[in-house]
C-alpha cells in the first residue's frame, strides 16, 4: 500500500502529531487518535534527534513503521537551495517506507520557488507535502504542481495579522472549486482551540504538538461526572467482579 492510497481512503478529519517522540506517538497511536506524523528539522533536533543523518534515518524508519499505514512527513534540507541535492534527499526518505511523504518548503530561504522539484517528485510517484506555506497563493501553485498535501503554518499565519480561519476556508474552497486533490494539513498550531477551529474552516488534517491534544482530552468537569458514575456503580460493580473471577 502507497503513502497516497492510505491517506486517500480517509481525507478529511484527520488528525496528526507534531512530534518526532516515539513515546507520544505510541501513546496517541494506542488511544486510536492518531492519523499520521509529521515532523521537521527543528521538531527533529527539539525531541533529541542529533545523532547525524543515520540518527535521521534511524527515527524515521522507526516512527513509519511504528504508524504504518499512516502517514508520516520528512523534510528536506539544502540551504543553498540545491534542486538536485533536494531531489535525492526526496528518493531516498521515501525509499525508507511506503508511507513516508517528502516535504521540501515551497521556496528557498532566498525566496527560490521548489515548484519544480514538487513537480518532478511527483511526476516520479512520490508523495509531496509542500511546506513551509503562509499563504493561499503557495498553497495554491504547490498543489497545482502536485503536492499531496498542503502545509499552511496557521499559527505564523495569525502572528502576521492575519485570520488563519478566514485563510482556511478560502483555501478549501479554491481547492475544492478547482477540483486539485491536495490535502490542507493546518500547521504551526499553538492552542488547543486551533483543533477544532481549523478543522471547522476546512482543513482537512490538523497538527498539533503532543501538549496541545492533552487539554482536548481531559476536562475537570468531565472527571467530576466520571467519579459521580463510578461511585453511583458501586452498589454492582463489586458483584460484578466477583462474578468474572
Ligand atoms: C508541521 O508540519 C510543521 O512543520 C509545524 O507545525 C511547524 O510548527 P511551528 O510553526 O511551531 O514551527
Amino acid at each position: 500500500m502507497t503513502c497516497c492510497e492510505t491517506s486517500k481512503e480517509k481525507r478529511d478529519g484527520l488528525l496528526f502529531l507534531d512530534t518526532a517522540k516515539l513515546s507520544e506517538i505510541e501513546k496517541y497511536l494506542k488511544l486510536g487518535l492518531l492519523d499520521g506524523v509529521t515532523t521537521n528539522p527543528t521538531i527533529m533536533k527539539k525531541d533529541g534527534v542529533v545523532g547525524g543523518f543515520s540518527a535521521i534515518r534511524g527515527r524515521t524508519i522507526e516512527i513509519a513503521k511504528m504508524i504504518y499505514p499512516r502517514p508520516l512527513s520528512v523534510e528536506t534540507a539544502s540551504p543553498e537551495g540545491n534542486k538536485e541535492e533536494l531531489l535525492d534527499q526526496a528518493r531516498e526518505f521515501s525509499s525508507w517506507g511506503t508511507n513516508i511523504n517528502v516535504k521540501v518548503t515551497f521556496t528557498t530561504q532566498k525566496g527560490e520557488p521548489n515548484t519544480d522539484v514538487i513537480a518532478q517528485l511527483t511526476k516520479e510517484k512520490i508523495s509531496v507535502n509542500a511546506t513551509a506555506m503562509m499563504s493561499i497563493s503557495q498553497c495554491f501553485l504547490a498543489a497545482k504542481t502536485g503536492a499531496e498535501y498542503v502545509s499552511i503554518f496557521l499559527g505564523r499565519v495569525a502572528n502576521m495579522g492575519y485570520d488563519p480561519s478566514e485563510e482556511t476556508r478560502k483555501l478549501r474552497k479554491l481547492l475544492d472549486r478547482t477540483g486539485l486533490p491536495a490535502k490542507i494539513i493546518a500547521a504551526s498550531s499553538r492552542e488547543a482551540f486551533n483543533v477544532i477551529e481549523w478543522f471547522m474552516a476546512g482543513a482537512h488534517i490538523v497538527t498539533v504538538t503532543p501538549d496541545l491534544l492533552k487539554p482536548c482530552i481531559d476536562h475537570p468537569y468531565t472527571r467530576e461526572t466520571v467519579a459521580m458514575f463510578d461511585g453511583d456503580a458501586a452498589n454492582w460493580l463489586q458483584e460484578w467482579r466477583d462474578s468474572v473471577i
